[in-house]
């Protein structure tokens, strides 16, 4: 069974006094819960993961980098490499959000290269895939997301597929308070896993967890996360509101 997941991804916002607010009001809501069933992961900006990190370490919640460099160490001025970020603190890393594509042109070889480096530093990786709007109107969805798996995931192991989450993020959904229908995430999801199982087996299909960004808010998350495909959200924008996210977090208690 896929372990459930409610992440964070700040993305670039907050300063530093507006993220440790942040932290402590959203925790602070969690804490008074009897148990959180969601495994709980907040994605900050690299200069926060060392502070929230030493913030977070007696409580059941984990950071995550929004970024990796490929490269293991070197002359790659401004750059961050996973072994840096595992030891400031961070436990998982997202590699190939829809922006970095983007904007920062990663391939899926690059990206298949910072899963690499952030398995090799001891992280846990969440993957992000999707489409276009324009890939989904010519209905080549499925083919597109089955060709970011293959791009980029191929090359793994078993084992090292155990330390791997997927995201499922539609660009035309990201941002734009348009989320998907749970049934147009429920058929990604159902693709996503047969591509898995077909990939990696049926144990490591059942058990990876995917997870579904785009538009996540506390009122479409319940019907989203009821999909059987569906094992808990990325979540952008709301996020950034404490009450809002802890609203999402619950929805699995
Ligand atoms: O990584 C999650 C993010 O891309 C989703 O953003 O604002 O649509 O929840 P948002």
């Amino acid at each position: 069974m896929a372990q459930k997941i409610v992440a964070a991804n700040w993305k670039m916002n907050l300063n530093f006094q507006e993220a440790n607010t942040l932290i402590s009001e959203v925790t602070n809501i969690l804490k008074d819960e009897k148990r959180n069933t969601a495994e709980v992961i907040f994605a900050v900006p690299f200069v926060y993961v060392y502070h929230l990190s030493n913030f977070l370490k007696t409580q059941p919640f984990a950071v995550a980098a929004q970024n990796c460099s490929e490269h293991e160490k070197g002359a790659y001025t401004g750059e961050i490499s996973a072994q840096m970020l595992a030891s400031v603190g961070a436990k998982w890393v997202i590699v190939g959000h829809s922006e970095r594509r983007l904007y920062y042109h990663e391939t899926y070889r690059i990206i298949a290269e910072k899963i690499q480096r952030a398995l090799q530093a001891g992280l846990k990786v969440i993957f992000c895939c999707g489409e276009s709007l324009e890939i989904r109107n010519k209905n080549e969805h499925i083919a597109y997301v089955q060709n970011q798996l293959e791009g980029s995931l191929a090359e793994l192991s078993v084992e090292q597929m155990k330390n791997i989450v997927i995201a499922y993020e539609p660009v035309w959904a990201i941002g734009t308070g348009k989320n998907a229908t749970a049934e147009q995430a429920q058929e990604m999801h159902a693709v996503i896993r047969a591509y898995l199982k077909k990939k990696f087996g049926s144990e490591i299909a059942q058990n990876t967890s995917i997870l579904y960004g785009g538009s996540v808010n506390a009122q479409n998350a319940k019907s989203l996360f009821s999909c059987p495909d569906v094992d808990g959200g990325l979540v952008g924008g709301a996020s950034l509101k404490a009450r809002e996210f802890a609203e999402i977090v619950k929805v699995y208690n």
